[in-house]
């Protein structure tokens, strides 16, 4: 039997799929989006960041580690790091060239939290919290990162103005997150990996049936591209916005200063 038709078994007429086809149609725009979101990263925690290894080539650690670089963290930073699922992004921030003072992970999704608190509980700190609602005051952070997390918020703006919110006047979000890669023939080879290749391959290995890896490809394409995710900084408070293609454009850093 074909790897396709092992697919299409495991996929249709999987009453439980948080995503179907219809609402892959227009994933962004669903109202339920958050409730589907955590549902489907807690079901996929255990094969998480295998998943990530094996389908970026090895590349995600590399990714998580240049928009590290490019937080310029000194010895005084507290840092923030939302969405922080199993602790990938937090851990690059805690094991960088220099250390800052504090890192607290926080995400919604439980299972992917108690990955993070099993690797360490003793260095960092891991609170399950909403993005969309940081329960943080003003000004608390000088870096508020997020990698791959974004994209996935219920309301992109207000998720954002959260994170301008809790971070202090001269602080910096790091926020790391797919794109189209600008090159037309790079874009084709990269988007028949991400929407035909990968689904099949990573539902298999994960024995994924929530349709986590339909709702990848189909959440990149229909998110904002580079230029429109620089404004949608700008327009929530972000004075000054950095940008840096990895990949050839499939990964973007933006450095968003308040
Ligand atoms: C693709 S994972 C990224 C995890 C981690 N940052 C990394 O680099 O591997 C996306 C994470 O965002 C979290 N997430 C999405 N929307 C969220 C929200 N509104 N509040 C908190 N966490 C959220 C999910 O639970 C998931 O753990």
């Amino acid at each position: 039997m074909s790897l396709f038709v092992v697919w299409c078994l495991m996929s249709v007429g999987n009453d439980n799929a948080l995503w179907d086809e219809s609402r892959l149609a227009d994933p962004h725009a669903q109202p339920d989006k958050a409730h589907r979101v955590q549902g489907m990263f807690d079901a996929i925690a255990p094969t998480y960041e295998l998943i990530n290894r094996l389908f970026s080539g090895g590349r995600d650690g590399a990714w998580r580690r240049a928009a590290v670089k490019l937080a310029k963290v000194t010895g005084d930073d507290d840092v923030l790091d939302v969405a922080c699922g199993t602790g990938d992004f937090a851990r690059a921030f805690r094991d960088g060239r220099i250390t800052p003072r504090r890192v607290v992970g926080s995400d919604f999704a439980a299972q992917m939290l108690i990955r993070a608190a099993e690797r360490d509980q003793t260095s960092m700190r891991w609170v399950q919290s909403d993005a969309q609602k940081l329960p943080y005051r003003d000004g608390s952070f000088s870096i508020v990162s997020c990698a791959f997390g974004v994209r996935n918020f219920q309301d992109l703006d207000s998720g954002l103005g959260e994170m301008q919110r809790v971070l202090r006047d001269g602080g910096r979000a790091i926020i790391l997150e797919f794109s189209r890669p600008p090159n037309a023939i790079m874009r084709a080879i990269y988007e028949f990996y991400s929407s035909k290749v990968m689904p099949i391959g990573a539902t298999l290995v994960s024995g994924d049936k929530t349709g986590a890896y339909r709702y990848l490809p189909k959440s990149v394409v229909s998110f904002p591209d580079v230029a429109s995710f620089v404004e949608r900084l700008r327009g929530v408070g972000f004075s000054r916005v950095e940008t840096r293609s990895l990949t050839m454009g499939v990964v973007t850093i933006y450095a968003a200063y308040k």
